[in-house]
């Protein structure tokens, strides 16, 4: 075995996004590029020999020779230990956990989330630092400004690892600590949910499905819900990971989890359904004839948290980025909380959570998670769920029913623009942002405009300030629309737009057409059905 130094030179766009750098497959595959990256990371968290890291991915396609090539650069820049998951396996929460529990100096997820994979999919690769969440922007800043001036890097020549078998081996100088993936996590859902209350539920006849989309909580979710909680076998449907996800799309939401929607909506559904993502962090939850938000789930978690023995003794606060519903915020002031409001991705939530700030936190796209790891966790989201639905002992759709009656009910939906040209995409925004303070007082379709600004974030424990994150419109009684380009998109741009509003009334109408007039008042304001030339949104949720 020798260290081999690559000559290479800075390769365009590796400029980390939303979560970390995502790609298409192909080119994370293409000469030195995956290489580069890796490089980058090292050289962006002050040099990597000596350290102790994680390693693990949600198992798509190019993720087990990515997980070598990891490997091997580490032993080459002396890295003392690597903690890999078996197969090079670790969901998302569970890799955060991991370099949390075993005071590691961070860790590297090979992930695109709920991207699809294959070779015409996409890939990506994050770092987390040592609290388990996901770099803050002056460490992804550092990591791409590395990759700008590159000109080597360092590999082993070896043969691969085998990760098959738990148990530690040697790369080099560098110690190889392969884990059973699932078994720590599970612990640690143990210690947070009333495992037996749990027990005692699907002992009663309650009926679960849970779909892992192929991704990588099949084996968590069937050795939680099924092997220790006693959901009956074949509860977890879809639960073998495979590397194109089975040609499917692990993102948990009514558009891509339809199978799962329809069978929760026919007669004979089972009490209980939810659906994570590609490498686990995400979740979507529903009842029987009812599909709850994710901002909706957030505020519901937040009212009834009382009821899980980690958060008996009530929360510290709470949390969720700027887009996702205020639904939330309601609940905070009848519980007198404090409610932060963060830009969207999960990064921001770490500061908040460090300093004990707040407990639990979420966004609209399906994330929602506590302090116990930093980064948003699905399968803890849907224990959470099962562990208030066996207090409460009612059905989803009542409790979703009494929470409106109680708080009112935030309609909320986001309508996305895939694929659109990136300079139409920004012309939109550009043009919506230069019109922003003549908005305020203007009336458009019905609707009297009280404020308009871009959202920037001042971090109150460290004083950052992270600018241009979106942009937001408040209308009369609550209705809001909010406009931002996604961060995680890999082909042209994809714009989000975000409607919501308030009823305290009527609470029983499809979100859509309750929020019908918004939804008029959006394209109004930014012509962006004309612009695009689409006649609808891609994707509704
Ligand atoms: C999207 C979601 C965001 C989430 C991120 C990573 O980012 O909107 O809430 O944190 O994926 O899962 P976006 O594509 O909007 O930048
Ligand atoms: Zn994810």
């Amino acid at each position: 075995m020798s260290i081999e130094t690559i000559a290479t030179r800075p390769i365009d766009g590796q400029k980390p996004g939303t979560s970390g750098l995502r790609k298409q497959t192909a080119v994370f595959q293409g000469p030195h590029f995956l290489e580069n990256f890796v490089q980058s990371i090292w050289a962006g968290i002050g040099g990597a020999a000596g350290k102790t890291l994680v390693l693990g991915g949600d198992g798509r396609y190019f993720n087990a020779e990515a997980a070598q090539v990891v490997l091997r650069m580490a032993a080459a820049e002396g890295v003392a230990k690597v903690i890999v998951g078996q197969n090079a396996l670790l969901s998302t929460p569970a890799a955060s956990h991991l370099i949390r529990k075993r005071g590691t100096d961070g860790g590297i997820i090979l992930s695109a989330s709920h991207n699809p994979g294959g070779p015409d999919g996409d890939f990506g690769v994050k770092f987390n630092t040592p609290n388990g969440g996901p770099a803050p922007e002056s460490v992804t800043t550092a990591i791409f400004e590395a990759t700008k001036t590159l000109t080597e890097y360092r590999i082993l020549t070896a043969q691969d690892v085998d990760l098959g078998t738990p148990g530690t081996l040697a790369l080099g100088d560098m110690k190889v600590e392969v884990v059973d993936p699932v078994a720590d996590y599970a612990l640690l859902m143990e210690q947070i949910f009333d495992f037996d209350a749990l027990r005692a539920l699907f002992a009663g006849g309650f009926r679960l499905r849970f779909d892992a989309m192929h991704a990588v909580t099949g084996p968590y979710a069937k050795a939680i819900l099924e092997d220790r909680l006693g959901a009956p076998a074949g509860s977890v449907v879809n639960g073998t990971p495979l590397p194109d996800f089975g040609k499917g799309h692990p993102d948990p939401n009514p558009i891509w989890a339809k199978t799962l929607v329809d069978e929760m909506m026919s007669r004979d559904a089972p009490d209980f359904g939810a659906a994570s993502d590609g490498d686990g962090d995400r979740n979507m939850i529903m009842g029987r004839g009812i599909y709850v938000t994710p901002s909706d789930s957030l505020a519901a978690l937040a009212a009834n948290a009382s009821l899980i023995p980690a958060y008996a003794g009530g929360l510290k606060g709470v949390a969720r980025s700027m887009p996702t519903s205020r639904a939330l915020d309601r609940v905070a002031a009848d519980m007198g909380l404090d409610c932060y409001e963060t830009p969207t991705g999960w990064k921001f939530f770490g500061n908040l959570l460090d300093s004990g700030r707040i407990t639990l936190c979420g966004e609209e796209s399906a994330g929602t998670g506590s302090d116990h790891v930093r980064e948003k966790d699905g399968l803890w989201a849907v224990l959470a769920w099962l562990n208030i639905l066996a207090k409460r002992d009612m059905p989803v759709k009542a409790l979703m029913e009494d929470h409106w009656a109680r708080f009112g009910r935030n309609y909320y939906s986001r309508h996305d623009y895939e694929g659109v040209d990136a300079t139409i995409a920004n012309a939109i925004m550009d043009d919506l942002r230069t019109r922003l303070p003549d908005l305020p007082g203007q009336e458009v379709n019905g609707l009297t405009i009280e404020a308009a600004d871009e959202f920037a974030y001042d971090d109150p424990v460290d004083g950052s300030r992270t600018e241009a994150q979106g942009l937001r419109i408040d209308l009369t009684g609550g209705a809001r629309i909010v406009l931002r380009l996604s961060g995680t998109g890999t082909v042209g741009a994809t714009i989000r737009v975000y409607l919501e509003k308030v009823d305290t009334q009527v609470l029983d109408r499809d979100a859509q057409d309750a929020l019908a007039d918004v939804v008029a008042a959006a394209e109004s304001l930014t012509g962006l059905r004309v612009k695009t030339g689409r006649a609808a949104p891609d994707v509704i949720t």
